[in-house]
């Protein structure tokens, strides 16, 4: 067993670089987005509100990256800007939000029950105009404050806040993840947004190739991946459309080699570990599932194959739930992509749809 753990002939020269929340340190092929949000951000250098911006792409093509790597700046260069940014898979709600806003602001988190939303709104507010900070809050996964419907509230908040507290600046830059389906803001809403629009689009195949290189000359000792493994990883993630399959392949494929106290990865590891890394995908989004959402993926996955109206009789008896959250769950599941729900023009008033699982039955439901 000691020597299993002392083990020293590692592949890896940082393993640290195939963790997806690692900022990598070279950025590539995204020099127009990193410009586009700076520009917005640079009013707040000197004290001004800056510009809002949206930034919307698919999945894995950087947008995340993309603000931290100007966070890292403008935390290095800016003393008034404070930059937070916000997970809204974890955050989801306006409440949840502004905790985390005080809580980088004033550096303890707000009591969890007993004290109001106005209270911890007001604090920030009040925060932000006495000490002269401009506030820039980055809303990661903006779509899960749709989902809650506390979209809204939160955006509102963030860009009135200087109505009621005159000196209070913030800047929102909303980070969505491109479904097909238009997130729509309530119109008093949309009229103080006003975002830049900045499009990530997916990556192509050679960008991919050329990230994923970049990776691997960093984080793996030389020749440890030669060119042909690569194209096969590089086909693999391009096929899928998500940088993170990439990352996590050549993670996984590089254990896999170790473990067959290999020098150099295979394409039977490269293979093997695509088994795990396609579902990455599917993880990732699933953690993310509150508890009905899951129930009712759970019985798609059930039936394989279902139509709404019995769909819903079964959710309905299992968590009494009304047919206009059923609703709103299997849109929210189709928008992601976890299920298909189209309509068959067939039912009552031809609103009845057929429900699809998109992935295997069991790899759901291994999830769940
Ligand atoms: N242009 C890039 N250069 C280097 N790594 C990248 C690039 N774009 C994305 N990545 C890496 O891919 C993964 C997913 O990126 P992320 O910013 O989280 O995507 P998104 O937020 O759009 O889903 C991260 O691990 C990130 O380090
Ligand atoms: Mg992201």
């Amino acid at each position: 067993m000691r020597d299993l753990l002392a083990w020293d002939q590692t592949l890896f020269k940082d393993s640290e670089l195939f963790e997806l929340d690692h900022v990598p340190e070279h950025f590539l092929h995204r020099d127009a987005q990193l410009q586009s949000l700076m520009y917005s951000v640079r009013p707040a250098l000197s004290g001004s509100r800056p510009l809002n911006c949206l930034c919307i792409g698919a999945p894995g093509t950087g947008k995340t990256t993309a603000v931290a790597k100007v966070f890292e700046e403008v935390e290095k260069h800016a003393s008034k800007v404070v930059p937070v940014l916000v997970n809204c898979q974890v955050d989801s709600t306006r409440y949840a939000v502004f905790s985390h806003i005080f809580k980088k602001l004033i550096g303890y988190a707000p009591p969890t029950s007993g004290v109001s939303f106005k209270k911890i709104f007001s604090e920030v507010a009040k925060y932000l105009a006495e000490h002269e900070k401009v506030l820039v809050v980055a809303l990661d996964d903006m779509n899960y404050l749709f989902y809650e419907n506390e979209v809204n509230e939160v955006l509102y908040s963030l860009l009135r806040a200087h109505e009621t507290y005159p000196g209070a600046r913030v800047g929102v830059i909303a980070i969505l993840s491109d479904t097909g389906v238009p997130h729509i803001l309530d119109p008093k809403v949309e009229s103080v947004f006003l975002p830049e629009e900045i499009a990530f689009p997916q990556y192509t195949r050679e960008e991919i190739r050329d990230i994923l290189s970049n990776r691997a000359r960093l984080g793996f000792f030389p020749s440890v991946l030669d060119d042909s493994v690569l194209d096969r990883i590089t086909e693999h993630t391009f096929a899928l459309g998500d940088l993170r399959v990439g990352i996590d392949l050549l993670k996984r494929s590089c254990l896999n080699a170790e473990r067959r106290a290999s020098k150099n990865i295979s394409p039977q590891d490269v293979e093997s570990a695509y088994e795990k890394s396609r579902l990455i995908h599917l993880s990732y989004l699933m953690r993310s599932l509150k508890e009905d959402e899951k129930t009712l993926l759970g019985m798609v996955a059930e039936m394989q194959q279902a139509n709404s109206g019995e769909l819903y009789e079964n959710f309905h008896s299992r968590t009494s739930l009304g047919y206009t959250r059923f609703y709103e769950l299997l849109n929210k599941l189709d928008s992601l992509k976890l299920i298909e729900a189209g309509f068959t023009g067939k039912g009552s008033r031809g609103r009845s749809r057929v429900v699809t699982l998109r992935y295997k039955p069991d790899e759901v439901k291994a999830r769940l």
